[in-house]
């Protein structure tokens, strides 16, 4: 009897168990997907400034698409001209540490998940070669790895998530 009850209490927490690993990795989705708004938010001014094609929205419409490559180098310059409008990269070109944890934590992220984000991105970073000192080709390259990292992680909005949200802004 005592121990049916305790096989039912284990069955009981199993299941709330797996019920908040489901909310928490939607509220993660829910998160990324106000991120990526967020970051692609001056992106007509971006394409205007720099002349990218249109092939560059493409590209950001399918982002988070599992699978989806993007080989195009100046959707690489759009990243780093995005980045660098929301001041998120240092001298170097590369992603400021304390601004990027700071825009994601402005934008819903709790302290753990922006430094988990920014360390994936660093990672990138490190694990990236220099494409012939090409910062657009790094850009995108580095773009690629972390989409993959944030695959793995269960963390990418749904690309319907997304195109809601886009059709209910216009
Ligand atoms: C999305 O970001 C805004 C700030 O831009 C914030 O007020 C809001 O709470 C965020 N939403 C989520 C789901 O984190």
């Amino acid at each position: 009897m005592a121990l049916h009850r305790s096989t039912t209490m284990s069955v009981r927490l199993a299941l709330v168990a797996i019920a908040s690993l489901f909310i928490t990795v939607e509220c993660s989705q829910e998160i990324m997907k106000n991120l990526s708004m967020n970051f692609a938010k001056p992106l007509e001014d971006c394409k205007k400034e720099m002349d990218l094609p249109d092939s560059v929205t493409t590209d950001f419409y399918n982002f988070w698409k599992e699978g989806y490559e993007f080989t195009n180098r100046q959707t690489g310059c759009a990243i780093l001209c995005l980045s660098s409008k929301l001041e998120l990269l240092d001298q170097e070109l590369k992603l400021h540490h304390g601004k990027a944890q700071e825009f994601a934590q402005k934008h819903g992220a709790d302290e753990a998940m922006a430094k988990q984000l920014v360390d994936l991105i660093h990672g990138c970073t490190q694990s990236t070669p220099d494409v012939a000192a090409d910062p657009c080709m790094k850009a995108l390259n580095v773009a690629m790895c972390s989409k993959t990292k944030v695959h793995e992680l269960n963390w990418a909005p749904s690309v319907e998530l997304i195109v809601g949200e886009v059709l209910a802004e216009v």
